[in-house]
């Protein structure tokens, strides 16, 4: 019986398999097509099969909407000697349905070049399978080290394997601004370019001395959202603000509390007291992006950042205190959630969900949906606050952080390593959380913070097999370690055969 990363709902193995050759052709129900044109996509290098729809066709795929029971993701496979039938009740279910498939065939199926000589044999099964939470997600950080959109959309097809739903891609900070926008070119011209970058964790006093740039085009980021949605990956933009907004600063310093001085995109790592100005032309600054990111990215979640944003500076600045006084704000610090509060109202009115880091939980204006990462116990104070929120709790999600204490380890960030077994062990429903508050933890995700990873290789060492652990504890619930572990020596060879440069 073949080892499923995740691991299904309900799977039963009978003996006998279903062939899938030259031959097999597929029985297309009304909105099944694009799971067929998923399937053969991900099939044909290997397999070369062709997989043409016909009437006739013994594997079927189809769309129920009276499966309610299935929601929007699940699905039913049947696979017996003589047929094989892939059942959902939305086409998402069909796209995860196919990942389903793709690991049942053997791991060569997941090659890129042709396999000669291979059976592709399915089990015979009977398999219904349901995520426990729907955001499985995993957080690239696209500005501390940009990656093409080449290698984004292998990042995607990865994800997809292991029916992550959300890819959080996070395209600005303090050094470096990588999504374009017309209405301000200098954001990606100026503030999408560091001249060199810090080594070591922040605070160390050496730089490399070597520039570091990069930003997408309009067109590479629409079209790295298309290939993610026909793989059932929704990518949501994270635009940070009022703080990690140096590059936009090093851009436009008018967006600033101090507009005479000049600043370079940052070329140090940790959290830099330089913020947003409160005064309306910043609103409108962070209007104009949001419209524009809106127009790229049809994810119904947008990403505002939020955290680590020191007042100093407001509280400083004569502009910033008079903007606090005129809002009836009881100080500067206060500008924080007003300022939030604008944008998510904003982002509301737009049809919009705005998303934020919590500092604890209890901060974040409350039509936000909560990411908690300092503490566990955020999840349970913004859920009890009637936040939606998704657990990115740091000691468990935070993959920029070794995973060994092995002292041949590549540079991570400092302090707690995060094991696997940990990543495995992670539930984000608070232990103590009553049904009301659990129904509200959205799920989990992975975060990969890159001040120290600059190589797809390096992302990938850092990824697997930790996401493997996330998205089968996010998708499963606790399956226990000894079963997952059992199972991920398998879907190893997966891996391997995908040309993953996994952690071993
Ligand atoms: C974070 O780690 N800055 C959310």
């Amino acid at each position: 019986m073949p080892a499923l990363v995740p691991r299904p709902t309900e799977a039963a193995f009978r003996s006998g398999h279903f062939t899938l050759d030259a031959d097999t052709t597929l029985r297309l129900g009304a909105g099944a097509e694009p799971a067929a044109e998923l399937l053969r996509t991900l099939l044909a290098p290997a397999t070369g099969l062709s997989l043409r729809p016909s009437p006739e066709g013994r594997f079927a795929l189809a769309l129920d909407p009276g499966r309610g029971d299935l929601c929007e993701e699940g699905y039913v496979l049947t696979i017996d000697p003589d047929a094989a039938l892939l059942l959902a009740a939305r086409p998402t279910g069909l796209l995860r349905g196919i990942q389903t498939i793709r690991q049942l065939l053997p791991p060569q199926a997941l090659a890129q070049a042709p396999q000669p000589g291979t059976r592709w044999l399915l089990p015979c099964a009977d398999i219904t399978d349901v995520p426990r939470h729907p955001w499985r997600g995993a957080m690239l950080d696209v500005a501390r080290h940009f990656q093409p959109v080449s290698y984004l959309r292998r990042y995607v097809d990865l994800l997809a394997l292991h029916k992550i739903s959300v890819f959080h891609l996070h395209l600005t900070d303090d050094q470096g601004w990588r999504m374009p926008v017309t209405a301000y070119p200098k954001l990606t011209e100026i503030g999408g370019h560091r001249t060199e970058s810090q080594k070591g964790p922040a605070g160390s006093a050496t730089f490399d001395g070597i520039p570091h740039g990069g930003a997408y085009t309009r067109a590479e980021l629409a079209g790295l959202v298309r290939y993610a949605a026909d793989r059932g990956v929704t990518v949501m933009p994270e635009i940070e603000m009022p703080g990690h907004v140096r590059a936009a600063l090093a851009a436009y310093p008018s967006l600033g509390n101090r507009p005479e001085r000049t600043l370079d995109v940052w070329t140090s790592w940790g959290v830099c007291e330089t913020v947003l100005g409160v005064h309306d032309e910043v609103l409108d600054f962070c209007r104009t992006v949001l419209d524009e990111v809106m127009d790229v990215f049809p994810s119904p979640y947008i990403h505002v950042g939020g955290e680590e944003c020191p007042t100093a500076e407001w509280a400083h600045s004569i502009a910033a205190r008079e903007r606090a006084v005129a809002q009836g704000l009881p100080n500067p610090e206060a500008l924080h959630g007003w300022f939030l509060g604008r944008i998510g109202e904003f982002l509301v009115r737009n049809g919009r969900r705005p998303v934020g880091w919590a500092e604890t939980g209890a901060e974040l204006p409350l039509d936000f949906t909560v990411m908690t990462w300092r503490d566990a116990a955020h999840t349970l104070t913004a859920a009890r606050r009637g936040h939606p929120v998704v657990s990115a709790y740091h000691r468990a999600t935070y993959l920029d952080h070794a995973q060994s204490d092995d002292p041949n380890e590549p540079p991570a960030q400092p302090g707690s390593v995060v094991d696997l077994r940990t990543v495995q062990a992670h539930d984000p429903v608070p232990e103590d959380a009553d049904p009301d508050l659990a129904g509200r933890v959205l799920g989990t995700q992975a975060q990969l913070w890159t001040e120290f990873v600059t190589t797809p290789d390096h992302i990938e060492y850092l990824t697997y097999p930790r996401l493997c652990a996330l998205a089968d504890r996010a998708w499963s619930g606790a399956t226990g370690w000894a079963d997952f572990r059992i199972r991920l020596d398998e879907h190893t060879a997966r891996l391997d055969a995908l040309g993953v440069r996994h952690h071993p």
